[in-house]
C-alpha cells in the first residue's frame, strides 16, 4: 500500500483493536448486566434476561412427532421432527423466503397469514394424511425478543434485523399466529414458544450424550444474521420471578444478548458504528449485535469505504470515469453481504484477483489494487472485532455457571448455529483465542469446545413442544 494511504488505514484499522485488557473488563460487566437483567424489568441499560418457561434441559430420551415454525431472519423455516428418544431424531423441512413487503411496510396479520399458509403447504407436502389425525403440536421459533408469560404465552417487545411491522409490538405472537392457523382450518395447536437461542441449546443438549463427549452444554447461541445466547440460570439467581410457581432447580434464560451495553459505556464505537445505528429501524438498541452479527458486518465496511472516499482516499477515479457516482450496491445502505467479506477475508491471490472478481460479480465494483488492500485490511478488522466480542459473552456465561457444575468434572460446550459461526473463515478459531485469553475457567481442568448446532432452532422448538402438557 501506498505509505501515506496505509498511514490512513492503519489509524482506522487500529479504531477496531480489541485488547486483552478490554476482554476481561467487558466479561465482568456482562456478568453486572445478567444481574441487573435478571433482577428488574426493562430498561434500555441492560440486557432482557427474559424467562422462557423451560425449566428442563432435554437428555435425549424424548420422544414423538412434532411440528417447529421458525420465523427470525430472511426466511420461515417449516420442520417436523420425529424424536426417537435415543438423542436422534428425523427431520423433514421446507424454507420458504419471506417477502421483503412482508418484513415491512406491512401488517402482522398480513405476515402471519403468510406463515400459516406456509405450514399448510409443508402438511400438504410432507404429511399428507394429517387432516385424519389429531392435531399436531407445533413449536414456535420466533428470534426476536419477546416477554414470554408462559411456555406458549409472549409479546412483542421491538422489533429487530431488518423487520418492522408496529402493530405486532405488544401483541402476543402465539394468539395471532394460532388465530390464522385456525382461520385455515389446519389441524395444528401452537404449544410451545422459543426463542431460537432457546431451541439451538435443547437440541444440541438432545444430541448430545455426555457420557460420550464428556462434555455438558451449557449454553445455546446464535452468530447469524443477528447474535444472541441462552443459558440455565438457578431460581436463587432470578429475583424477578417468582419462582415458588415452579418445580426445579432454574429456568432457561433468553439473555438477549444483542442488546449488552446499549448505554455505550465500554463497547467500542467509531464513527462507523454511529452511522450504521442510525440506519437502523430500533437506532440505540442492539448496539452489540450491531458490531457483531451478519447484517451489520457487511453495512460497516460499506459506511466505513464510504467514509474513506469522501476524505478522498479511494474510489477517486471510478467516481469521477462514472461521471459524478458510485455503483449503487456501495452507495446504497445494506447492499453488501456478509458472505462478500468472507471471501475478502482469505484472499491470498496476486494482487488480490479473487476479490477484484468477487467486488466485481457481487457488487459491480471495479477495484485498484491499492483498494483491494484497503478492502481487505478493513475486512479483516472488522470481522477480527466482531470475533473477539462474541467470545464476551460465551465466557461470561461460562464463569456464571462453572458453580452449577462444581461436582461435575465433565466439560463445557457451546450449542451454536448461524451463518458468521459456521461459515465465516476464522471466525471460530479468533472466538477461542479470546476465550483463552479471558480464562473464564482460570485454575479449572475443564476444557471448552465450540459445537455447531445446524438448524437446532427447529429441533429445540419441537423439544419445547414435547414438554407441553
Ligand atoms: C436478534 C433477536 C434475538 C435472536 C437473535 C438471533 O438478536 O433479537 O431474539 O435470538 O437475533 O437470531
Amino acid at each position: 500500500m501506498e505509505p501515506q494511504l496505509k498511514t490512513v488505514i492503519d489509524k482506522v484499522v487500529a479504531e477496531f483493536a480489541i485488547s486483552d485488557e478490554f476482554l476481561r473488563k467487558a466479561t465482568d460487566k456482562f456478568i453486572a448486566s445478567m444481574d441487573h437483567g435478571l433482577a428488574s424489568g426493562p430498561s434500555k441499560e441492560h440486557m432482557p434476561m427474559i424467562p422462557t418457561y423451560v425449566t428442563d434441559i432435554p437428555n435425549g430420551k424424548e420422544e414423538g412427532l412434532f411440528l417447529a415454525g421458525d420465523l427470525g431472519g430472511t426466511n420461515f423455516r417449516v420442520c417436523s421432527i420425529n424424536l426417537k428418544g435415543d438423542h436422534t431424531f428425523d427431520l423433514k423441512q421446507s424454507k420458504y423466503k419471506i417477502p421483503l413487503d412482508l418484513m415491512k411496510n406491512s401488517t402482522s396479520d398480513e405476515l402471519f397469514s403468510y406463515l400459516a399458509a406456509k405450514v399448510e403447504a409443508f402438511l400438504e407436502e410432507h404429511h399428507k394424511d394429517y387432516k385424519d389425525n389429531d392435531h399436531l403440536k407445533l413449536g414456535f421459533t420466533f428470534s426476536f425478543p419477546v416477554y414470554q408469560t408462559s411456555l406458549n404465552r409472549g409479546t412483542l417487545i421491538r422489533w429487530t434485523k431488518g423487520f418492522d411491522l408496529p402493530d405486532l409490538v405488544d401483541k402476543d405472537v402465539v394468539e395471532l399466529f394460532q388465530k390464522h392457523i385456525e382461520l385455515k382450518k389446519i389441524k395444528v395447536n401452537v404449544v410451545a414458544l422459543a426463542n431460537d437461542t432457546v431451541g439451538t441449546l435443547l437440541s444440541r443438549a438432545y444430541s448430545n450424550n455426555p457420557d460420550v463427549t464428556k462434555s455438558n452444554t451449557i449454553v445455546g447461541a446464535i452468530f447469524g444474521t443477528g447474535t444472541n445466547g441462552a443459558y440455565f440460570e438457578t431460581f436463587d439467581r432470578i429475583p424477578k420471578l417468582d419462582s415458588s410457581k415452579f418445580k426445579g432447580k432454574g429456568m432457561v434464560i433468553n439473555t438477549e444478548w444483542g442488546s449488552f451495553d446499549n448505554n455505550l459505556t465500554i463497547l467500542p464505537n467509531t464513527k462507523y458504528d454511529e452511522i450504521v445505528d442510525k440506519e437502523t429501524a430500533n437506532v440505540g438498541y442492539h448496539l452489540f449485535e450491531k458490531r457483531v452479527s451478519g447484517m451489520f458486518l457487511g453495512e460497516i465496511l460499506r459506511v466505513t469505504l464510504i467514509e474513506l472516499f469522501k476524505e478522498d482516499h479511494i474510489f477517486v477515479d471510478l467516481y469521477k470515469k462514472r461521471g459524478g457516482s458510485l455503483p449503487h450496491r456501495l452507495s446504497e445502505p445494506w447492499q453488501i453481504d456478509g458472505e462478500v467479506l468472507s471471501y475478502i477475508q482469505i484472499d491470498d491471490s496476486t494482487d488480490l484477483k479473487m476479490s477484484e472478481l468477487v467486488l466485481q460479480n457481487h457488487l459491480r465494483l471495479p477495484t485498484t489494487k491499492q483498494e483491494r488492500l484497503v478492502i481487505q485490511a478493513l475486512t479483516r478488522a472488522i470481522s477480527h472485532r466482531a470475533a473477539y466480542l462474541s467470545a464476551v459473552p460465551l465466557a461470561a456465561i461460562t464463569k456464571r455457571v462453572a458453580p452449577q457444575y462444581e461436582n461435575d468434572d465433565k466439560d463445557f460446550e457451546f450449542g451454536l448455529d448461524g451463518s458468521v459461526i459456521e461459515f465465516y473463515p476464522g471466525f471460530q478459531q479468533a472466538v477461542m483465542e479470546a476465550i483463552k485469553i479471558i480464562d473464564p475457567l482460570k485454575g479449572s481442568p475443564k476444557q471448552i469446545h465450540l459445537k455447531i448446532a445446524k438448524d437446532g432452532s427447529g429441533v429445540g422448538a419441537a423439544l419445547c413442544a414435547s414438554t407441553a402438557k
